[in-house]
């Protein structure tokens, strides 16, 4: 007993004593597919010697790994292999590990740190998970073993740099962080109808034109004198491009930190910028009337594919992206050029004529070596050969794609779209709406339970998309940025058994953030998360949950919600209208549903919420019909509420209800638009008490 009472307090000594000693707790973000910490710690000394012992390691990726690490270091050749330091060896594999691309072995000791790795990319991942081994105020890197590899090959950010244009300065500060955190892919969406951002030597009127317009927010130039543009000379130009010699900035920037740019050249939509700067390329040849390029007239594929050739010339990206959503493609439908180019083609429908341009841009690019990358709509009327889709409306469209043999990068909207609201609305600046908080972005995953181990080898990562509408400025794009798109190099980056929220949230609220904040980053201050609305924390009881409804008007598909039961399901909204709780309708009567209790009923208050963000056209009713019955054929009218719809700018909820004394086994509630805006109506439950 005495024994066992003495060793363990030798063995409490012991703990006691490696806790002292770990001064703090070692978490790795994106966590690691295997961490083992050890005993002690290597000094760091100032500058710790790091020795290549291969000739063909790239020594400056290496030496901007640790800078953007952090850690100063003197690199040194070969020779210097037996020095305490750093020492980072070449492998041809690593055990345990089977996709070697990125991976990499980090140990360290006391008496020094050993990289192994089979690609200069797996050194710069090691490095940067050095940095979070040490504690560089105290010269001290904790000891331990690392064994690394990323689950998706594509772990991307996307900068909507036309809505807002950032400077070059501003994109390579993000890619320190993307490097950082392990995101290998940094998508630029380039040009779209609120400015080309990028130099074009054969078509200066991309930079001199389109990049400007009079108004500095997208949001007075959306609403305000119709979406001008203006000379780059004139005094209230604001926009701007990159030059060629910004780009190769940018991409030797990007080069050094393992990141691959990927440009986005928009067709054949998004290109109001394009059709007012050349008119010709468009089916009616007038600046400022459409969106879409010509798909019957020759000149358009000869301007998309001189574009893309200088976009070539300058990206290494073996992606080019092309853009491909949310076409209009109403004037094809009646241009002579097009309708000639379907029947030349037989292509049977507009979709196909999408189809075609797509396909041909494809041939195009791959005949220069390079590889199509497009939004979900180039699906439609049929996927070039060799297309890869980036999967934006939902994860349908990358499932569809991987089902008939192509490469897919998921990006759904409900997880990815960091233009999302991050916390309550009234609590943020405006935003497009929506409500995607870090947990829910962290909660994403890639493949969907229907895919197979076979199908997701097709599955290539994931993306955030940041897309700035409503997001003016450097810093207010940081703040959406972060720390969501750390979740998303988590879940791109982590296998899912290694994830956890509560060890992200706390890494999240107690190294990424202080670190973030500490280098100059303007992120959300996640501490201060309000959270979901009250109402929606907590499933509620009433007399209507589980009840049948019987809809009179159909409920709008686009947002299918949790179905039928939906306004009885006993759960009311959040603050997202697509978070499966909020019904739509859309019909001239918006709701018209009745509730059958089942059995005659005293009630005395029935009521619902419904949402109104105007942005997206969602509104307030203009009234509220309340009845009931206890035959289900004759109705007593309780209540008619009149409200006056004010657009507003803000996200708000409202209760349309009755309160008094009834009998009643049938509920018949009836909501009425603002003719003058129209809109949807979403509601979250029939409440009936
Ligand atoms: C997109 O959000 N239109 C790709």
């Amino acid at each position: 007993m005495k024994k066992t009472l003495l060793m363990m307090i030798v063995m409490l000594g012991c703990v006691l004593t490696a806790c002292t000693e770990a001064s703090r707790p070692v978490a790795i973000t994106p966590a690691p597919l295997s961490y083992e910490q050890g005993r002690g710690f290597y000094e760091w000394n100032t500058p710790t010697t790091v020795s290549l012992t291969d000739e063909g390691m790239d020594a400056d990726i290496i030496q901007t790994a640790f800078e953007t690490a952090g850690l100063p270091v003197q690199l040194e050749g070969k020779a210097a292999g037996g020095k305490k330091g750093v020492r980072l060896e070449r492998v041809r594999e690593l055990p345990g590990v089977a996709a070697t691309e990125e991976a990499y072995r980090l140990e360290v000791t006391s008496s020094g740190v050993t990289v192994q790795a089979c690609t200069d990319a797996g050194f710069f991942y090691a490095i940067q998970t050095l940095a979070q081994l040490a504690d560089m105020e105290n010269g001290k890197v904790q000891a331990a073993v690392v064994t690394d590899a990323p689950r998706f090959a594509y772990r991307g950010i996307m900068l909507d740099v036309s809505r807002h244009f950032r400077s070059k300065d501003f994109v390579m500060k993000q890619m320190d962080l993307m490097a950082a955190y392990k995101m290998n892919r940094l998508h630029l969406h380039l040009t779209d109808a609120a400015g080309w951002r990028l130099q074009i030597d054969r078509y200066p009127r991309l930079t001199q034109l389109a990049a400007w317009r009079p108004q500095e927010t997208w949001k007075d130039w959306w609403e305000k004198n119709g979406r001008q543009y203006c000379e780059q000379e004139s005094p209230e130009a604001s926009g701007g491009f990159y030059t060629k010699e910004d780009v190769r900035e940018m991409l030797e920037y990007a080069r050094r930190r393992c990141i691959t740019i990927i440009p986005e050249i928009e067709m054949p939509s998004h290109s109001e910028e394009v059709l007012t700067a050349y008119p010709e390329l468009s089916c009616t040849h007038e600046p400022y009337k459409q969106s879409d390029f010509c798909v019957g007239n020759e000149k358009t594929f000869e301007f998309l594919e001189n574009v893309l050739t200088e976009v070539m010339e300058l990206f290494p990206s073996k992606y080019i992206h092309i853009g491909g959503d949310e076409a209009g493609k109403a004037s094809w439908k009646t241009c002579p050029l097009c309708l000639q180019r379907m029947k030349k083609e037989g292509l049977k429908d507009v979709d196909e004529l999408q189809s075609y341009l797509i396909r041909r841009i494809e041939k195009f690019l791959n005949a220069n070596g390079r590889d199509l990358l497009g939004w979900d709509e180039i699906l439609e009327g049929g996927l070039a050969p060799n297309a890869t889709v980036m999967s934006w409306r939902g994860v349908e469209g990358g499932l569809k794609a991987i089902r008939s043999g192509h490469h897919a990068i998921m990006s759904p909207g409900g997880y990815c779209y960091l233009d999302s609201y991050q916390d309550a609305p009234f609590s943020q600046p405006e935003a497009i709406g929506g409500y995607l908080p870090l947990e829910r972005v962290y909660s994403y995953e890639p493949v969907p339970d229907s895919m197979t181990v076979e199908e997701a080898r097709l599955l290539l990562g994931v993306q955030a998309n940041l897309w700035t509408e409503y997001i003016p400025t450097a810093e207010h794009a940081e703040y959406m940025l972060y720390p969501r798109a750390i979740a998303v190099a988590e879940v791109g980056w982590t296998q899912p058994e290694n994830k956890s929220w509560p060890s992200f949230r706390q890494r999240v609220l107690t190294q990424v953030l202080p670190q973030m904040q500490a280098k100059g980053y303007h992120p959300f201050d996640y501490s201060q998360e309000i959270g979901n609305r009250p109402e929606a924390q907590q499933p509620i009881e009433h007399l209507a949950v589980g009840k049948k409804v019987k809809f009179l008007a159909p409920n709008w598909k686009n947002y299918p919600a949790n179905g039928e039961e939906t306004l009885t399901d006993g759960l009311r909204g959040g603050w997202n209208y697509s978070d499966g709780r909020w019904m739509a309708f859309i019909t001239d009567k918006r709701v018209d549903a009745i509730v059958d209790l089942e059995e005659e009923t005293a009630v005395h208050s029935i009521g619902a919420d419904f949402m109104q963000i105007c942005g997206p056209g969602v509104f307030f009713p203009k009234k509220v019909i309340i009845s009931v019955s206890t035959d289900g054929e004759n109705y007593t009218q309780l209540a008619e509420i009149d409200h006056e719809v004010v657009k507003d700018d803000v996200v708000s909820f409202k209760n349309f209800g009755w309160t008094g004394e009834a009998k009643a086994r049938y509920i018949h509630y009836q909501s009425f638009p603002e003719e003058k805006y129209g809109g949807v109506h979403f509601v979250d439950e029939i409440v009936v008490e």
